[in-house]
């Protein structure tokens, strides 16, 4: 079965309590379980994981490019800024599996600061704007690439 690393940037661990208004009242792990029953529904084994830290992230995609996973990611407040983080996705497209870029918001609905992703330009593409859904769109592109 194809695996799926579902990557999740910093805060969104607190989901469910962090600002619901915007984030939804899913918690993280209702998300994640979510996650993996939408994935084994499309064939594909999804590894859910959540981490505050920029290397812990960098290090899971050099993971997921040495296991050959395709790659869900929710960089978080990490899309405006991480180059280290943009550079090890890029190792990720570059070996020819597919990262798809999600968020629950629409990012270019919110302040001005989070217009600018500088993941997008290495993702596979990117699904943002329709909560939890966003995961789930997510797997669906990564399983119709892989069809
Ligand atoms: C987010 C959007 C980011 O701007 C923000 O920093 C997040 C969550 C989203 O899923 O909508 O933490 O990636």
């Amino acid at each position: 079965m194809t695996t799926v690393l579902v990557a999740n940037g910093p805060n969104l661990g607190r989901l469910g309590s962090r600002e619901p208004e915007k984030y939804g009242s899913t918690s993280f792990d209702e998300l994640a379980a979510h996650v993996m029953q939408w994935g084994s529904e499309l064939g594909l084994e999804a590894v859910v994981r959540q981490s505050d830290d920029e290397a812990e992230l960098v290090r899971w995609m050099h993971e997921a490019v040495d296991n050959g996973w395709q790659v869900v990611l929710n960089p978080a407040a990490f899309t405006h800024y991480s180059y280290a983080l943009r550079d090890a996705c890029a190792l990720v497209t570059s070996a020819g599996l597919t990262l798809v870029e999600v968020h629950l918001t629409n990012p270019h609905a919110r302040e001005e600061f989070r217009h600018t992703s500088v993941i997008s330009g290495v993702a596979s593409g990117t699904i943002a704007g329709f909560g939890v859904d966003s995961y789930r769109l997510g797997l669906e592109a990564v399983a119709t690439r892989l069809a």
